[in-house]
């Protein structure tokens, strides 16, 4: 069976491959201690195995809360932000047809994600939408106590109880919290809500394959179980016991952590298939919030090409030469969109016709990964065979491994975030939030 390829000899030019491969000492003392737990957060590494042990009765609950919503719904609001947020947008925008919502007959409910914003434009339109049409809410929030997803919780929750009562709205709200802290879970307790637990050894950003994801996944359409299986699958290729050579997460932290200590400081992860957009913004979560701390870190950029080497693709080319680009490809598209002949030829492009889109895209691809490397971003790829929910679960799970490897190469706790507070100290303080009464006055002081 075809599976994800890790290809990081393009760099090789820029850093000998015996260097890569003198890290692998390293890289596998730093994949054992992740799966010994000995190594720096190691509160938090539930999810190195959490998909192998998923049960059958598991699934069955989420599968069945989402049959009974899909029924009743045309649209499921997702609120939440950050690791309760990007990993489920992620695969929702790569497995979805991206018109579904403009087409009629689909049985399944549109998904629709609130809560990772503040904007009042946004969340005032949306409900100018959802006066119309039948919808649930999945609110998720590990803490339970994150203003973002909270502020737009309250104000959906009650738009929902005024438009179907409060017996109805509890049958319609799902709620994905922490086993007992955190006022979500007060709040779905005492309301009645459905909920599931979010564990507490698994960090937001590493938690789409707990209910995070798989809860509002399932409802959306998507097979979580394929998914899961994806995931379980690179757990196994990535084990513990993996040598180095073997093991792509391993190939892939070497590899960029040997470009950090050459100077390359931002590393962009780019796609050749709009569909892996959020994808991006999900690994920025994953590795920014992991590596970025104690004055350390690659900085997690991405583009969408070939859309941004129209906008992007001049600094790529030519800028400071800080940058490394890893490409996530898709061998082999969903659908065979055939370039037809003309006649006439008035725009030149008879040359390509009788191909399909997709191997103009992937030209386009080649050319601009050489075009690169000759500018002096080296070059790492990885391939998944196509866009699904097994190929997904297994790219989630490689980078999520990697990551936990590429921090410890790096010396940090990979699992922590304490950057994250430091803006909601200064909006509690500014909106003069109870129990921050010192840190208000220190701000005002500041800002006379
Ligand atoms: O990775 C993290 O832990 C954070 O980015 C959280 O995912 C994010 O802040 C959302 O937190 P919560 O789920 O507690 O609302």
């Amino acid at each position: 069976m075809n599976e994800l390829r890790v290809d990081i000899s393009k760099i090789y030019n820029y850093i000998g491959k015996e260097k890569i491969y003198g890290l692998k000492t390293k890289a596998e003392a730093a994949n054992e201690a992740l799966h010994k737990k000995t190594g720096k957060g190691n509160e938090f590494l539930g999810w190195i195995n959490l998909q192998s042990s998923i049960s059958e009765a598991e699934f069955n609950q989420i599968e069945e809360t989402a049959r009974k919503i899909q029924k009743e719904v045309d649209i499921v609001v997702v609120i939440g932000i950050g690791g309760s947020y990007l990993g489920t947008r992620a695969v929702v925008e790569a497995t979805s047809d991206t018109f579904i919502h403009l087409k009629e007959n689909t049985d399944l409910p549109y998904v629709i994600f609130a809560g990772q914003n503040i904007g009042e434009d946004y969340l005032s339109e949306l409900i100018e939408l959802l006066n119309q049409k039948r919808y649930a809410i999945v609110v998720i929030s590990k803490s339970g106590t994150t203003t973002e997803p909270a502020i737009a919780f309250r104000i959906l929750k009650t738009h929902l109880e005024k438009k179907v009562g409060e017996d109805k709205a509890k049958e319609l709200i799902v709620a994905v919290t922490d086993k007992s802290k955190g006022a979500l879970r007060k709040l779905a307790s005492q309301k009645g809500y459905k909920t599931y637990v979010i564990p507490d050894d698994v960090g937001g950003r590493f938690s789409v394959l707990t209910p995070v994801g798989l809860v509002p996944l399932a409802i959306g359409g998507v097979d979580i179980r394929a998914l899961v299986n994806g995931a379980v699958q690179m757990e196994q290729r990535c084990s513990g016991k993996s040598a180095f050579e073997n093991n792509p997460s391993a190939l892939y932290a070497a590899a960029r952590y040997s470009l950090y200590q050459k100077g390359k400081k931002i590393e962009i992860l780019a796609n050749f298939d709009n569909k892996l957009h959020y994808l991006a913004e999900w690994w920025k979560q994953l590795y920014g919030e992991s590596e970025g701390k104690e004055g350390l870190g690659i900085f997690p950029a991405s583009v969408d090409l070939t859309a941004d080497l129209h906008s992007m693709g001049q600094y790529i080319q030519e800028g400071e030469r800080i940058l490394f680009e890893t490409v996530v490809s898709v061998a082999k598209p969903g659908y065979n969109l055939i370039i037809p002949t003309d006649k006439e030829d008035l725009d030149g492009l008879n040359f390509l016709a009788g191909k399909n889109i997709d191997s103009v895209n992937k030209m386009a691809e080649l050319g601009t990964i050489l075009a690169h490397i000759d500018g002096g971003v080296p070059n790492i790829h990885i391939e998944i065979p196509e866009i699904n929910e097994y190929y997904l679960g297994q790219l989630l799970y490689f980078f999520e491994k990697a990551c936990g490897i590429s921090g410890y190469l790096l010396g940090v706790n990979p699992f922590n975030q304490p950057g994250v507070e430091a803006y909601k100290k200064n909006m509690f303080a500014l909106l003069e939030k109870p129990g921050f009464e010192a840190e208000t006055k220190n701000i005002k002081n500041r800002l006379k």
